[in-house]
């Protein structure tokens, strides 16, 4: 094939789970993405820590220890280490050297997005991160692209696999979370220190990011709201599927009346709702935008592989763009909509409680509810030990603030013995 350009110089930065996948695709398909580009791939050299380790199906010429060298000598630079440090200095050091950049790295963006696309386009080099959120699944584009012109109004999404994964085992055995987490540690879904996974700061970070790009506004990931899975229990999981729901740890991202607001937690969704329908440790993202409607993106959310095919797509665009020039371009936050506290959300909340089987209770328990302004819409019961009984109770839409005052008010109640459970439920 005749190339009219010189070949590109790409340094990859990590040679782990994603880095080493980057690289075999690069070296098992140059011909064809050379053709695709209008110019050859030349991988400058691949940085790791053990420059002596084998890595099958990697090159082991390529390895290097020396960051600035590799970095200083690349037209586009993949960084695939992870963390925020050195990870920042690396792909600062690109942008300034006028390096396009493509990351998986969502701590990084989600932490240090909006400075490090103002230096992007301040230096007409490009930042690209479609790997960072859900893994093989194309979402950033759509959401900056495709959705572009459209109003987002809601991003629910079940973003981080290992989670989905221990979730949907506790559902199909019965397990409880423990049992749940060491078969995933087992399978190597769940990592050594799963502490990220489990207690939501991946997903934090990934609602960050889907949030800054649905609602044109800088979302700092400290303003989302996260709660993990680590108190969901066997029982929550039973009484959801009773009555008609699945518990998934969700990162929704809403406008709320004058702003908008982006939170992580375990939400109850029904059982009919197409991210009920997501399994295993896959990820599904389901937007709602008032032209477009609602439309749901569903794959592989990580994954060596899966997620170096999302980091090839953007080589592929970010190889183009080298051959064109232009300008880089910042991510618009021109909306700039404030990210605004949990207690500004209204959903639907499903409390469990054991309390005390007298005449009276479920009347005083009611009367709770409705001095708070809090609109029940069902309420079950079942026996729980002797002279105890498990209330279950579905409320219609309210406020967070109501509800937190209700669950403070039944606490102080002498007949409430435990307040088992309080969920939040979304829907459609
Ligand atoms: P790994 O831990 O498997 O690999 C990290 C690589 O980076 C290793 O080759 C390591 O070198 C190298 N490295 C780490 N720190 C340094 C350093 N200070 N200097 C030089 N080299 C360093 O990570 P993954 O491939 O799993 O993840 C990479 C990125 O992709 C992360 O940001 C992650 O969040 C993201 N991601 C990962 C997914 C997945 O499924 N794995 C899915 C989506 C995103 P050495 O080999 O010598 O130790
Ligand atoms: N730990 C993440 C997950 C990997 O379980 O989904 C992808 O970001």
């Amino acid at each position: 094939m005749q190339t009219a350009y010189r070949a590109i110089r790409v340094a990859l930065l990590g040679a782990g789970s994603v880095g080493a996948n980057v690289a075999r695709l690069m070296i098992e398909n140059k011909q064809e993405l050379a053709q695709r580009v209008g110019a050859e791939f030349e991988i400058a050299g691949i940085l790791v820590r053990d420059a002596h380790q084998v890595r099958p199906g990697v090159p082991s010429e390529l390895f290097t220890t020396d960051a600035e060298g590799l970095i200083l000598s690349a037209d586009i630079v993949i960084e695939l280490i992870g963390g925020i440090h050195p990870a920042k200095e690396y792909v600062e050091l690109a942008l300034n050297s006028g390096a396009d950049v493509i990351t998986a790295n969502k701590a990084l963006i989600a932490a240090h997005g909006p400075q490090l696309f103002d230096l992007a386009e301040q230096l007409g080099a490009q930042l690209y991160y479609e790997a960072a959120v859900a893994g093989a699944i194309p979402i950033i584009r759509p959401l900056r692209e495709s959705l572009a012109g459209d109003k987002v109004n809601r991003v629910m999404g079940i973003v981080n696999g290992t989670t989905n994964f221990i979730l949907d085992r506790m559902e199909s055995t019965g397990a409880d979370f423990d049992e749940a987490l060491a078969e995933a540690t087992k399978l190597g879904y769940a990592e050594a220190d799963p502490t990220a996974d489990i207690e939501g700061y991946d997903a934090a970070s990934k609602a960050a990011i889907l949030a800054s790009l649905a609602f044109h506004s800088e979302v700092p990931v400290e303003k989302v709201h996260r709660e993990g899975i680590t108190s969901v229990t066997a029982l929550q999981m039973e009484t959801a599927r009773d009555a008609g729901y699945a518990v998934k740890l969700l990162a929704i991202c809403e406008r709320v009346d004058d702003g908008l607001v982006a939170r992580v937690h375990p939400t109850l969704i029904p059982l009919d709702h197409p991210l009920a329908a997501v399994r295993g440790a896959y990820n599904a993202v389901f937007v709602e935008a008032e032209s477009a409607g609602r439309l749901m993106f569903y794959g592989a959310g990580a994954g060596g592989p899966q997620t170096a095919s999302a980091i090839l797509g953007d080589l592929v665009s970010a190889a183009k763009r080298h051959l064109a020039g232009g300008p880089g371009l910042a991510d618009s936050v021109h909306a700039n909509l404030e990210a605004l506290p949990v207690q500004r959300i209204q959903t639907r909340y499903q409390i469990t409680l054991q309390v005390s089987d007298e005449p009276g209770v479920l009347a005083s328990i009611a009367s709770v509810f409705a001095e708070h302004g809090v609109s029940v819409e069902t309420v079950s019961q079942s026996s729980a030990t002797t002279g105890a009984a498990l209330l279950t109770v579905m409320t219609h839409r309210a406020s967070e603030q109501a509800l937190e005052q209700v669950v403070s008010s039944l606490r102080s109640k002498n007949s409430v013995q435990q307040i088992s459970s309080v969920i939040r439920v979304e829907g459609m």
